[in-house]
């Protein structure tokens, strides 16, 4: 009998769902009047990151049975064989070892007997001798201009992370180096982003592990394409191009001189890449010190979530919570909310963070599991989404556990007073407060209003959500909260038995993609189903 096929007829998942059972009819309203130490009691800080839990429907017990759970799965277990380079993406016999690319310790690490901790400082090293030459002008185009505008050429992990952390800490960039980030295979990507582009004063990053997914090696000859087209000397490539991957030859075969490419290994996950080279974005734009510092925060919540018990480990905290809303109380998603402008591209994100991660239905032995597995993964920075999708989250009839982010001092404060970020901070507060106690009718009658309005205005509250207040945006507590999420994603894949590292179901699409631009390229007629036929035939008509 596999592990796997015991988890939901496991005690401790039988002890949760007896637990969901017996508390499903307790308010949030209840569990604060019970104790009113809770708010206190249900916290944790880490480093700069204070982690509210208190307003989730769980008590003592739920925590307890929670963290049995977590032992029974083997948490510890699997948490060191990370760390220690075991081949645990199982369907793809590779190791994973992000937490290695910011391990500032000397230690040893190895994968395959092979120490792989001298190959990331080389590449560091010759990310921050690159980037010092572009940021400080040495680094020239074909005619001898300095660069002005990066653009970084990647999807997925090659874009989402780079673009997230770029935008995010901003405040730190240099001003007049200009990033851009083309990922589309829509021409309307690349054409808007080159429009106002010189050429002779503009860096493309080719980033892709692989050097082969089609939107980045089509967008990239575009790019190849422009620059010979202004420049007229292949010469010129060498100065304008770059690449991150771990495919030398197809690098080679692009025409990027070896010496501008930066390596990475296998053993780094798309998703989970951003503090390896594909983070030479992030680096031109906010330099190497703060790149470094960026490293610093990634490696401080990797320390704490190595090293802290279960039950006063962050991400292991989260990572209950998130399965206790999923598979206990039948959550179906999550709405990650920052208040904080500079962190506008964090919830997209963390949908590829955690659905690429998650989104599976086989156990890593290949059984179908019979329980859910990750959830939708959405949001949109606050307090912009109050006014567009909270009314749902508040009155409809979903369960949204929503993650709240916030930090505690702002960068800006445009009119010298303060009370943008207080403002800012209080509908943060506020929103979690109306979630989790609501309204209730009496409270709505103490106006004088129409009878017939009551409902209308009643929130019944019992909406759970989680806070995370930082102390400042910085590149450091920015590492130590993408860490967290990165942890979290991780425990939840162990519990449920599935292989967070591998993405298969994304090949289908792409090999479909392949046939169809053959056929409608070549004008043959696409056969097979009749909804797919009808499409193509409407378009080609449409030509
Ligand atoms: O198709 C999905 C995916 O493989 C992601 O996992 C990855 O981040 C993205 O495509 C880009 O891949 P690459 O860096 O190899 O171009």
């Amino acid at each position: 009998m596999s592990k796997n096929e015991g988890l939901v007829e496991s005690t401790e998942w039988q002890r949760l769902t007896g637990q969901a059972m017996q508390t499903k009819d307790t308010h949030l309203r209840q569990l604060f009047e019970a104790d009113s130490k809770r708010g206190e009691k249900f916290s944790l800080k880490v480093g700069d990151i204070y982690l509210d839990y208190s307003k989730n429907h769980l008590n003592d017990d739920t925590l307890s049975l929670l963290l049995e759970l977590a032992e029974k799965r083997r948490v510890s277990e699997q948490r060191g064989a990370m760390f220690t380079g075991e081949k645990i993406n199982t369907t793809e016999n590779r190791a994973v070892l992000h937490t290695a690319l910011r391990d500032l310790s000397s230690g040893p690490v190895f994968v395959d007997d092979e120490d792989v901790m001298s190959g990331i400082k080389e590449v560091l090293d010759h990310m921050s001798d690159f980037a010092h030459s572009v940021r400080d002008g040495q680094w020239l185009g074909h005619t001898g201009m300095p660069i002005k505008n990066i653009v970084n050429i990647g999807i997925g992990g090659s874009d989402l992370g780079p673009v997230m952390v770029t935008e995010a800490l901003h405040f730190y960039a240099k001003r007049d180096l200009h990033m851009h980030f083309v990922s589309n295979i829509d021409g309307t990507h690349i054409e808007e982003t080159l429009r106002d582009l010189d050429p002779t004063e503009t860096l493309f990053i080719i980033a892709s592990k692989t050097f082969t997914t089609d939107e980045t090696m089509t967008n990239a000859k575009t790019a190849r394409g422009w620059v010979l087209h202004q420049l007229k000397d292949e010469s010129a490539i060498a100065k304008h191009f770059v690449a991150v991957s771990t495919n030398e030859s197809e690098v080679k075969k692009f025409g990027i001189n070896p010496d501008n490419m930066f390596a990475f290994w296998d053993w780094v996950g798309g998703r989970y890449s951003l503090t390896s080279a594909i983070g030479l974005s992030i680096m031109l734009s906010i330099g190497p010190k703060h790149f470094r510092e960026l490293l610093g925060g990634f490696e401080k919540m990797d320390t704490h979530f190595k090293t802290a018990p279960l039950s006063r480990n962050m991400p292991v905290l989260l990572a209950l919570i998130g399965i206790w809303n999923t598979n206990f109380l039948g959550a179906e998603n999550e709405a990650i909310l920052p208040y904080e402008q500079y962190l506008h591209r964090f919830p997209a994100y963390l949908q590829q963070a955690n659905m690429e991660s998650n989104g599976k239905s086989v156990t890593k032995q290949g059984e179908r599991v019979d329980y859910t597995t990750g959830p939708i993964i959405w949001g949109e920075p606050g307090t912009n989404g109050q006014h567009a999708f909270y009314q749902l989250i508040h009155q409809g009839t979903r369960l949204v556990p929503c993650d709240f982010i916030g930090f505690a001092q702002s960068l800006n404060d445009p009119d010298g007073t303060g009370a943008h970020h207080r403002k800012l901070i209080a509908n943060m507060f506020a929103q979690s407060k109306a979630l989790a106690f609501g309204k209730t009718a009496d409270e709505v009658r103490v106006t004088d209003i129409p009878e017939e309005l009551v409902q209308h205005k009643v929130f019944e509250g019992n909406r759970p959500s989680n806070t995370l207040l930082l102390t400042k945006l910085t590149p450091d507590t920015l590492g130590q909260l993408i860490a967290l999420y990165e942890h979290k994603i991780f425990v939840q894949g162990v519990i449920w038995d599935i292989d967070s590292f591998d993405q298969w179901g994304v090949e289908l699409g792409k090999v479909l993609a392949k046939d169809l631009y053959e056929k409608i390229s070549s004008g043959e007629k696409v056969t097979g189903d009749s909804s797919t036929t009808s499409l193509a035939q409407e378009w080609q008509r449409l030509q």
